[in-house]
């Protein structure tokens, strides 16, 4: 008979993350973003990233995304070392393993809301019907079936970033980070699109990890990290809440 699983083994790891440092060298004055940091995250894990402005946090989640090369460090997405990706499967990895949310919402606006859903399917490669179909279901989870057609500027702040959730989620990626997703929302807007942001992620068994200073979201994190210096940690007892 196999062993009960416990809590540690349960669910895999989706994100594994060594020795990652990122230093930025311009001239002769260098900066360590990032130092040495070890990361493991578990599948449907929502893990909230918070620490002082230039800490490296943005780093960090660039990297994982695929977005920014580490100086050195390695990086394991579903078992795959993506560090040492040529760029042309790094695309690959952006496209179909990683969702972003950001913080200023990049919607395009000449397009309507549901063009921009379907472009991350455009650049996986699904197009038509079918890809139409698939934004308006991922709109529809987030409560937006309702403005398909509408064009981004005529949305509240809330309203776009339920936009953009729905376009880091349509192509259906492992992994969904979002960089201070809230903090051009007022609070209660903030807060509802954190809320959305976790039930989907429980939901789909997605690993979510969100950049953020709002301590309302310790609430609904599995685990709060610190970053500081580039170097990750607990929370320390003065940032308790
Ligand atoms: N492209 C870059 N070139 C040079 N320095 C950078 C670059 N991006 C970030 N940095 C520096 O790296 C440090 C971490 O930045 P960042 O990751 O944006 O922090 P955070 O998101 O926590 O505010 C800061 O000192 C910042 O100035
Ligand atoms: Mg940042």
């Amino acid at each position: 008979m196999k062993p009960a699983p416990t809590p540690e083994t349960e669910e895999e790891v989706v994100l594994e993350v060594r020795g990652l440092t990122k230093e930025f060298v311009s001239g002769k004055t260098s900066v360590l973003a990032t130092d040495h940091v070890d990361l493991e995250v578990r599948r449907g894990e929502i893990v909230l990233l918070m620490g002082p402005s230039g800490s490296g946090k943005t780093t960090l989640l660039t990297m994982i995304g695929g977005l920014l090369r580490p100086t050195s460090g390695t990086i394991r997405i579903g078992g795959r070392e993506i560090t040492s990706l040529a760029e042309s499967d790094l695309y690959e990895v952006r496209r179909h393993v990683v969702g972003f949310v950001f913080q200023v919402f990049n919607l395009l606006e000449p397009l309507s809301v549901l063009e921009n859903v379907v472009i991350p399917l455009n650049l996986a490669g699904e197009s038509g019907k079918d890809a139409n179909l698939r934004a308006r279901s991922a709109l529809s989870d987030v409560g937006m079936s309702e403005r398909v057609d509408f064009k981004p500027s005529s949305l509240s702040g809330g309203e776009k970033q339920r936009v953009s959730i729905a376009r880091a989620l349509v192509h259906d990626p492992e992994l969904v980070l979002a960089d201070e997703p809230t903090a051009n929302l007022d609070s209660k807007n903030g807060y509802d699109v954190v809320v959305l942001l976790r039930d989907m992620a429980k939901t789909t068994g997605r690993t979510v990890i969100i950049v953020s200073h709002d301590h309302r979201i310790r609430e609904i994190a599995d685990r709060v990290l610190w970053l500081e210096d580039g170097k990750l940690s607990a929370v320390p007892e003065t940032q308790a809440a």
